[in-house]
């Protein structure tokens, strides 16, 4: 085996490098609207998909595939799959909070130019189970690591990304030739926008809050917190 090790000040990051993933991590966002009508490069969605790509998996099984898609036909089938789920979920709430619920702009999914749909094979041999003999789930798990990647990669580049899960998995499958054995995960919406907020939407919104990070956290054994 060849070894390739590196002493950790070797390849440090200096402080502007380091603000710079701080940053892009605050700044990400769930993207909803505003985006542009105009595709985005393909070296670009390159760079996001081997961002995804290169993330961590469980025995280094790899389990995600991306279906980019373009077509506004498949977009507009996607939107009536949103639409459909979208009703049903409304008719769960009551009063004040269906109103806020109906008012809510929850998938991007025409504007977008591109949609990916992130899926993954859990039951791969590649890794050969390693790590997944007691949490099988972790190869789910590897597959969110990759969409973290690829949200973060496209903020750093200027690129608005917004998670759809408010659709029929079963529906969607068979829109999309999803073989059986194949977990639909995420649904994006992908493309360049005209702003980002600077807050969540849900917040914004007043249907959500953000939890402070100390209610969180809890120290040598798991503590309830009153507040959350
Ligand atoms: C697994 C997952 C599913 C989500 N599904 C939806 C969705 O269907 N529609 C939507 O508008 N936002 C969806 N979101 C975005 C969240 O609402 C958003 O991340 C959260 O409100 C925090 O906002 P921020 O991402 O801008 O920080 C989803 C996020 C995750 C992680």
């Amino acid at each position: 085996m060849v070894e390739s090790l590196v002493k950790p000040e070797e390849l440090a990051f200096n402080d502007a490098e380091r603000a710079a993933i701080y940053r892009a991590i605050a700044a990400r966002r769930d993207v909803r609207r505003g985006f542009v009508d105009r595709p985005l490069p393909e070296d670009l969605l390159h760079r996001l998909l081997a961002a995804a790509h290169s993330a961590p998996s469980v025995g280094l099984m790899q389990p995600t595939r991306f279906i980019v898609i373009r077509d506004r036909a498949t977009r507009s089938a996607v939107h009536g799959i949103f639409e459909d789920a979208n009703r049903e979920a409304a008719a769960t709430y009551r009063g004040e909070q269906a109103e806020q619920y109906t008012a809510l702009k929850l998938e991007g999914i025409l504007e977008a130019p591109q949609n990916i749909c992130v899926v993954c094979d859990p039951d791969n041999q590649r890794g050969h189970r390693l790590g997944r003999h007691t949490m099988p789930e972790a190869a789910l798990y590897s597959t969110v690591c990759a969409i973290q990647n690829l949200w973060l990669a496209a903020r750093a580049e200027g690129v608005g990304v917004g998670w759809v899960s408010i659709l029929d998995p079963a529906r969607l499958r068979t829109l999309l030739a999803i073989p059986g054995h194949i977990l639909p995960v995420a649904y994006l919406c992908v493309g360049y926008v005209d702003r980002f907020a600077t807050e969540p939407e849900l917040e914004r919104s007043g249907w959500e809050s953000r939890v402070a990070l100390r209610t969180a956290i809890c120290h040598d054994r798991y503590t309830e917190d009153d507040a959350s």
